[in-house]
C-alpha cells in the first residue's frame, strides 16, 4: 500500500472512496463535509437525516456519487462524541476506511485527516498509516480458492484541508506516515510469527526468522543451542525444554546505533518464547490449550520491535532476547517436585509445570544482565491467565521495581494507544512462593497469580531498573475490531517504538 497526500480540492479528487470521520456532536460541521455537501446539492445532509446517521461509534453511511464529483463514493464513519475521540482512534478510522475500500474493490482509498492542530498531527498521521496497514492485515497463507480475498487497495490517500497545509505542516504529516508504515510493518510481522501454527513456528523456525530480521535490519544475531545453554547453567529453561522433541533455541539480537548521542541508554528486551504451551505434565485441558501457539508472542514482539528500532534509527543500544522452547509432556518431561538450579544459582521447586514461562524468563533475564549489563530491562510475556482475570482481555498488566521507569513506560503506552495498567508487587505475597526444599516454588496459590509471577521474576532481576509486561490478554484477539485483527495482535511493538525512538 502506497501513501499519498492531497490538499487541493478534495471535491475534485479522483478516488474510488473518500472517508470522513464524523464526531457525533459536530455532525455536518467540517469544511470538507460542507464542500462535498454543496457540490452534491445538499444530498449528504438529506441522507444523514433520512438514514438516521448520527456519527455514533461504529455507525457508517456510504453513498455513490455517480460521477457528480471526484470521489466515486463518500463514506461517513461515526467517531462518537468529540470529547471522547483520541488521536489513536484514527487507527480504527483508517482501518474501517481501508476495509470498506477493499469491500468495494477500490484501488484508491482516501481518508481525511481530522486534526488540524500542529502537535498532534504527526501522531494522527502515524495512526492513520498504522490503521490502514493493520486493518487490512490477513493471515491467509493457508486459505485456498475464494476463501482468500485479494487486497485491491493500492493507494491510501491522506486528504488534508487547506488549514493543514498553509501552516506548512506537510513535513510533520509525512514523517508521521513514514513512522506509522514502519510500526505497522513490524506489528504485522509480529502477528505473522504468532499466527503461524506451532508445528511450523518451532524454536528453530523462530530462530531462523530472527536471523532474517537481523539480515534485513543489519543487526547482530546470536543463537545458542542446548549444549551452550547447559554450559551456561540455564537449568530452569532447559528443564522446560527437556520434554519436547524440538531443540531449544536461545536468541539474541543486538542493535548498535551509528551515532553516539548524550543520554544513550543500553536496553534489554526479553520476550517469552514458548512456541507451544501444552502445560507439560500439568497438562492443560483442551479448551485452554487450543490457543497456546500464541505463547511466543513476547518473543515475536521483541524480535519485530528491534527491527523497527533499527529502521527508525533509535539512539539507544538495544538487545532482544528470547529463550525459545516448547512445553510438552513426555517421558523426558520435567516433573512436579523436581528441584531446578537456575543460571543465577537460585533453586526452584516445581509445583506446576504449566508455570513454565517464568522459568524460561528467569534464565533469559540472568543471561541478559550478564551479557549486556543494561540500564533498563523490559520483559514481555503471555505469562498468566490471572492477569486476564484481573484486567480483561485487552489490557496488559505492568509490574516493576522502579516506579519512575514504570511511569515512563506507561506514558509511552498511552501515547502509542496501547492499554496497559500498573499492578503491584506486594511483598506479602512472597510467602506464597516459599518452599521447604528449595529457595522457592514456581507457583503460588490462586489469588494474585499475576503478581506472584511478577514476584518470581523479580528474584532474577537484581538492582537493574525493570518493567514486566504481562500481555496474556492483549497478545491475541478473538475477534476483529478496527486495526486489531483476529489472532496475534503484535501488542507492545508500538509502545516499544514510542519509548525508544524520540520525535524531532
Ligand atoms: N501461557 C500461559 C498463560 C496464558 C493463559 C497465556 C491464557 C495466554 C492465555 C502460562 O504459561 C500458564 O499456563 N500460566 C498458568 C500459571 C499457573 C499454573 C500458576 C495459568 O495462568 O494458569
Ligand atoms: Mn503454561
Ligand atoms: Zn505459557
Amino acid at each position: 500500500m502506497r501513501f499519498s497526500f492531497h490538499h487541493d480540492n478534495l471535491v475534485a479528487l479522483k478516488t474510488d472512496l473518500l472517508a470522513l470521520y464524523c464526531a457525533e456532536d459536530k455532525l455536518g460541521e467540517g469544511t470538507v463535509f460542507q464542500a462535498l455537501d454543496r457540490a452534491l446539492e445538499g444530498l449528504l445532509t438529506r441522507l444523514i437525516a433520512e438514514e438516521q446517521f448520527k456519527g455514533k461509534k461504529a455507525q457508517s453511511l456510504q453513498i455513490h456519487t455517480h460521477g457528480r464529483i471526484g470521489p466515486a463514493r463518500i463514506l461517513l464513519l461515526g467517531g462518537g462524541p468529540r470529547r471522547e475521540m483520541q488521536p489513536h482512534d484514527l487507527r480504527g478510522f483508517a482501518a474501517r476506511a481501508a476495509k470498506a475500500g477493499a469491500a468495494a474493490s477500490a484501488k484508491q482509498v482516501a481518508a481525511v485527516l481530522p486534526y488540524t492542530e500542529g502537535a498532534v498531527q504527526e501522531r494522527a498521521a502515524q495512526f492513520m498509516a498504522e490503521g490502514a496497514r493493520l486493518g487490512r492485515y490477513r493471515f491467509d497463507k493457508y486459505l485456498t480458492g475464494d476463501k482468500k480475498t485479494p487486497d485491491t487497495v493500492e493507494e491510501f490517500q491522506i486528504g488534508m484541508t487547506s488549514d493543514n497545509v498553509e501552516s506548512g505542516r506537510l513535513e510533520a504529516i509525512q514523517r508521521g506516515v513514514a513512522r506509522g508504515e514502519r510500526v505497522g510493518a513490524a506489528v504485522a510481522r509480529a502477528r505473522d510469527l504468532v499466527n503461524e501454527p506451532a508445528a511450523v513456528m518451532t524454536p528453530t523456525a523462530l530462530s531462523e526468522m530472527a536471523k532474517q530480521v537481523a539480515k534485513e535490519h543489519h543487526l547482530e544475531v546470536k543463537v545458542l543451542g542446548r549444549k551452550e545453554c547447559e554450559k551456561l547453567g540455564m537449568g530452569m529453561y532447559l528443564a522446560v525444554a527437556q520434554g519436547s522433541e524440538e531443540e531449544p533455541r536461545f536468541l539474541q539480537l543486538s542493535y548498535f546505533p551509528k551515532t553516539k548521542v548524550p543520554g544513550r541508554k543500553k536496553i534489554a528486551l526479553v520476550g517469552k518464547g514458548v512456541t507451544f504451551d501444552s502445560g507439560g505434565l500439568s497438562l492443560k485441558p483442551s479448551a485452554s490449550m487450543e490457543d497456546m501457539k500464541i505463547d511466543m508472542a513476547g518473543a515475536a514482539t521483541v524480535i519485530s520491535a528491534i527491527g523497527a528500532l533499527a529502521e527508525l534509527g533509535s539512539p539507544h543500544e538495544v538487545h532482544a532476547f528470547a529463550a525459545c522452547t516448547e512445553n510438552m509432556p513426555s517421558g523426558k518431561a520435567y516433573r512436579l517436585g523436581d528441584v531446578l538450579t537456575s543460571m543465577n544459582g537460585k533453586t526452584v521447586e516445581i509445583n506446576n509445570t504449566d508455570a513454565e514461562g517464568r522459568l524460561t524468563l528467569g534464565d533469559a533475564i540472568t543471561y541478559a544482565l550478564r551479557e549486556v549489563k543494561p540500564d533498563e530491562l523490559f520483559d514481555f510475556a503471555t505469562l498468566t491467565g490471572a492477569c486476564m482475570v484481573a484486567l480483561g482481555p485487552h489490557t496488559a498488566g505492568v509490574m516493576g521495581s522502579d516506579l519512575s521507569l514504570v511511569e515512563r513506560w506507561l506514558g509511552a503506552a498511552r501515547l502509542a494507544g496501547e492499554e496497559m495498567w500498573h499492578l503491584p508487587l506486594p511483598e506479602k505475597l512472597k510467602e506464597q512462593l516459599k518452599s521447604e526444599v528449595a529457595d522457592m516454588k514456581n507457583t503460588g496459590d490462586r489469588w494474585g497469580g499475576a503478581l506472584t509471577a511478577g514476584l518470581f521474576l523479580r528474584e532474577f532481576v537484581g538492582e537493574t531498573p525493570w518493567v514486566h509486561v504481562d500481555l496474556a490478554g492483549p497478545a491475541s484477539a478473538d475477534k476483529e475490531s478496527g486495526h486489531v485483527t483476529k489472532g496475534g495482535t503484535g501488542f507492545a511493538v508500538a509502545t516499544i517504538v514510542e519509548y525508544l525512538v524520540p520525535r524531532e
